[in-house]
């Protein structure tokens, strides 16, 4: 992919990943992936502003060779995570004289993930500035974003924020700025479910901080670079808000039938009180699309059989991210059928450690469901519904 000049002297000359479908062995890519680089070029100095990951090194060396450059004097890594600094070692081989900026706590992991020398590191403390000649970059520290080790870079004359994974999106695009503002709307939410939901509070703390900067672009690792930083901005504002939808996300599964039968009419019963449910049959749900739907809903409701003795393994797995994902769900509860025992639904709440949503009394049965069982599903119907005026969500 070619050099592209954001603003004089800065250049994108990281690499779009087309065909990528999984990352971390876990998340579906449907849109591919980039991972950005930048070059900072002063009057003085030049900075690489993060590298690649491993797969793409040759696509960075060769950007590099295209925009001559000859000598780095600094390698910023803003995130030790393989995707931005996997190429550091190559880049810290090419250009011996550079130092590589870190901080304090990514400092270990850079050694310890990438085997630099430690003798390279500059380590930068929370607006430290680095003066490149008519060109200044500032550090920020913004730690859990998604790592402990986690800054962004502030190139300041021009107003431009290397925001790393904060803002990013998994979107491989030939374009330099974001032009479609639909599709890398919902890319990008699909990227904060996922990746950064369970650090909201920090991102809050961290748009705080970022408040008084003024902002012209935002540049980040993954995806395209904003032009206008609102866009993105505001929607983070909204994400990590503690405001929640009039909308019900049910996870389920089933074997027989019967759960299926139990999740129709919850859905059924929902619609016909307007209250909005998105169900997702998980043997064949992208989970980045149940991601997406974890950011804003106000219920979920599991919905799960009994295998053996307990949850269905999808229902678990499912369950699991919720937990991990920490979505700001206000009620949860779970609906399914049972053959002879088990305690799926015990299973289930012991799970959910790491967020403390209100639990609505589940609807849980035996065998096939019967009216009085479809009865008690549009009761549970009743109570969400209640839940959601009493939050003022539902009119
Ligand atoms: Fe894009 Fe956390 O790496």
């Amino acid at each position: 992919m070619a050099v592209r000049e954001i603003v004089p002297g800065i250049y994108a000359v990281g690499a779009p990943d087309f065909d990528r479908r999984l990352f971390d062995s876990l998340i579906p890519l449907p849109n591919g992936t980039s991972y950005n680089a930048y070059l900072v070029r002063g009057e003085k100095k030049t900075a690489l502003v993060d590298t690649v990951d491993p797969a793409k090194e040759l696509d960075l060396v060769t950007n590099l060779v295209k925009a001559r450059i000859e000598s780095i004097d600094y390698i910023v890594s803003n995130h030790a995570e393989q995707d931005h600094s996997g190429s550091l070692p190559m880049m810290a081989e090419l250009f011996p004289r550079a130092s590589i900026v870190v901080n304090e706590k990514s400092k270990d992991l850079v050694v310890r993930l990438l085997d630099v020398d430690p003798n390279r590191l500059l380590v930068v403390r929370d607006g430290d500035t680095l003066d490149l000649g008519r060109k200044t970059l500032r550090f920020l520290i913004t730690p859990w974003v998604h790592w402990p080790e986690t800054m962004v870079t502030y190139a300041v004359e021009d107003r431009v924020l290397f925001s790393c994974d904060l803002f990013g999106t998994h979107y491989a695009d030939s374009s330099l700025f974001m032009e479609d503002e639909r599709e890398v709307y919902s890319s990008a939410k699909r990227y904060y479910a996922e990746i950064m939901m369970p650090f909201r509070t920090n991102i809050a703390e961290h748009m705080q901080k970022l408040k008084d900067l003024p902002i012209s672009i935002i540049a980040p690792s993954h995806g395209p670079v904003y032009s206008r930083p609102e866009i993105i901005l505001s929607a983070y504002r909204e994400w990590i808000s503690d405001d929640v939808a009039d909308e019900v996300v049910v996870p389920y599964v089933s074997m027989h039938g019967s759960t299926e039968k139990m999740v129709g009419h919850l859905c059924e019963a929902l619609l016909e009180r307007n209250i909005r449910v998105k169900p997702f049959n998980l043997p064949s749900t992208d989970i980045g699309e149940l991601a997406m739907a974890l950011v804003d809903a106000a219920t979920v409701v599991i919905g799960t059989p009994t295998v053996l003795f307990g949850p269905h393994p999808e229902a678990v797995y499912a369950t699991y991210l919720f937990n991990m994902l920490r979505p700001k769900t206000r009620f949860l509860s779970v609906i399914g059928s049972y053959g002879w025992g088990g305690n799926t639904v015990e299973v289930l709440k012991g799970m959910v450690t790491r967020v403390k949503p209100e639990l609505l009394e589940p609807v849980y049965i035996r065998g096939a469901p019967l009216a009085a069982d479809l009865k008690k599903v549009e009761e549970l119907a009743d109570t969400i519904e209640r839940k959601h005026r009493e939050i003022g969500i539902h009119a």
